[in-house]
């Protein structure tokens, strides 16, 4: 029997497992609807190529230069952006007169995502020496591997990745699963905005376009929470000398309600369709919301100033376009269509893991209908604007390894280099502690306890009794 929307049960786990585009190769599928953020990549490149020049090369390394997309998912766009980052990569080592090294690619995204799909469109590897890869047709010059995991979280071993490139995936925010009785999932969407006691509480809303303002406040929360975890991981997982290119969904208005591109997306036809689709309780509907935050400027740039490891090369606004991709604009069918399959490929696992696959088949028709119906407005309406941002690893000057008084945590730099966390002075102790308090910083707390023991005290009391005395002797002579 098809489950009916209130039934579904889906565990922590399993919903971290089910997050994703729309895999495979069908019509709603993201391989096949994908060509927008292709075109959007495509009027980037310039970007890419001008942060591509920031990372830093060396004359000969016996290590593969290593390249991670993070949010890869399964078309061929990442192909494209990886196969690209690398030829120019060649290219520099080419110009500079340095020794090729062999490149690591490292595809990263959800495990739930269609690897397999991806790796299917994957070139085979050209045999024999990276210069006679170079040269050969429709094959990859560099070795490739899945990393399944949230970017939020560490994916890499540490120091191991020279350059990080994330396009259309930053916006996503965690996906972080509270369960209640096991029959809702709330997926990190912020709490309060689930919680009908809060002021938050999204109410008839399934994003947050034209929400009230705690509910926009909460989501901006939890997305610079989100981008701060991410740069420290990356920070750790980073070579010196690398640099990272980012893009997500941005906006050019400063209000977080005004979500521009997405918010009409998400917030006209589809929401209608919502309100249309009868069958759930309004509380099933206000309990799914789009997981997703298109940021300012302001927003982005704040959590990187805080996290502090990289310094900014370039961030801003850039306008995409239209997500949806139709060859006949005047085609009312087909801008619908294209509507449907859009909101489908992005949201369309979690709509089933909400209500069912029934009556999300129900859900997006609904979404088609209502596009084809007011399809000259929605083809102009709907245009996305992309942060994006070149970022380079600031480097680690300090040569000494600090150890924390456990002798557990060492860190570099500013950070506790096993849990991440910047160090900061905790008030219950003068040495300098991550807020788990468990790693505290080993300069000062050696030079408190020097100067605090026992031992310490007589020793500096008897050199201070001997500078006295080597005092007395040059001002007064024995002779004098
Ligand atoms: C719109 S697709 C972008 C795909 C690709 N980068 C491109 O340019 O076409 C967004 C991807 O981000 C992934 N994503 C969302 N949240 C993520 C997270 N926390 N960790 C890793 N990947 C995530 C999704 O699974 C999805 O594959």
């Amino acid at each position: 029997m098809a489950p009916s929307g209130d039934d579904i049960i889906v565990s922590e786990r399993k919903l971290e497992m089910i997050l994703s585009m729309k895999g495979g190769k069908g019509e709603a599928s993201y391989a096949n609807n994908s060509q927008a953020q292709a075109k959007h990549a495509r009027s980037m490149l310039h970007l890419l190529k001008e942060t591509l020049e920031t990372v830093q090369l060396k004359p000969s390394s016996e290590t593969a230069f290593a390249v991670a997309d993070l949010g890869c998912s399964s078309g061929t766009n990442t192909l494209f952006t990886v196969n690209m980052i690398i030829q120019h990569i060649i290219k520099r080592y080419e110009s500079l007169g340095y020794v090729l090294p062999e490149f690591s690619a490292y595809f990263s995204d959800l495990p739930s995502n269609d690897f397999n799909t991806l790796f299917q469109l994957l070139p085979p590897l050209a045999m024999g020496s990276m210069e006679e890869c170079l040269v050969t047709d429709n094959h990859r010059s560099f070795f490739a591997a899945a990393v399944p995991g949230s970017f939020y979280r560490r994916l890499f071993p540490t120091r191991s990745i020279n350059f990080f490139h994330s396009a259309f995936s930053l916006h996503w925010l965690s996906q972080v699963i509270f369960l209640d009785n096991c029959y809702y999932y709330h997926y990190k969407v912020p709490e309060s905005v689930m919680d009908k006691r809060s002021t938050a509480y999204n109410k008839g809303r399934v994003f947050i376009h034209g929400a009230d303002e705690e509910t926009a406040g909460a989501y901006k929360k939890q997305y610079q929470s989100d981008l701060a975890s991410f740069l420290r991981f990356r920070s750790l997982e980073m070579r010196s000398g690398g640099s990272m290119f980012l893009v997500c969904l941005g906006r050019t208005s400063v209000d977080p309600t005004d979500q521009s591109g997405p918010g009409l997306l998400f917030g006209t036809h589809f929401q209608d369709a919502w309100n249309d689709l009868g069958l759930i309780t309004s509380e099933k509907r206000d309990t799914f919301n789009i997981p997703v935050y298109a940021s300012s400027l302001q927003d982005f740039r704040e959590v990187v100033e805080a996290d502090g490891s990289f310094t900014i090369n370039k961030l801003e606004v850039f306008k995409g376009g239209s997500p949806l991709v139709v060859n006949q604009p005047d085609n009312a069918a087909e801008v619908g269509r294209a509507l449907a399959n859009s909101c489908r490929s992005v949201a369309g696992v979690l709509v089933d893991a909400h209500i069912g696959e029934q009556l999300s088949e129900e859900l997006f028709s609904r979404v088609e209908h209502k596009g084809t119906a007011h399809a000259k407005e929605t083809l102009e309406q709907i245009q996305f604007y992309h942060i994006v941002a070149s970022l380079s690893f600031v480097q680690v000057k300090t040569k000494k390894k600090m150890r924390c008084s456990s002798q557990l945590h060492t860190r570099t730099g500013a950070r506790c280099r096993w849990c991440a966390e910047a160090v900061t002075m905790p008030s219950s102790s003068r040495g300098l502690a991550c807020s788990s308090e468990t790693a505290t910083r080993s300069g000062r707390r050696f030079w408190h306890v020097a100067r605090g023991s026992p031992m310490m005290r007589v020793w500096n009391f008897w050199v201070f009794e001997l500078m006295v005395e080597v005092w007395k002797k040059m001002m007064m002579p024995d002779d004098a």
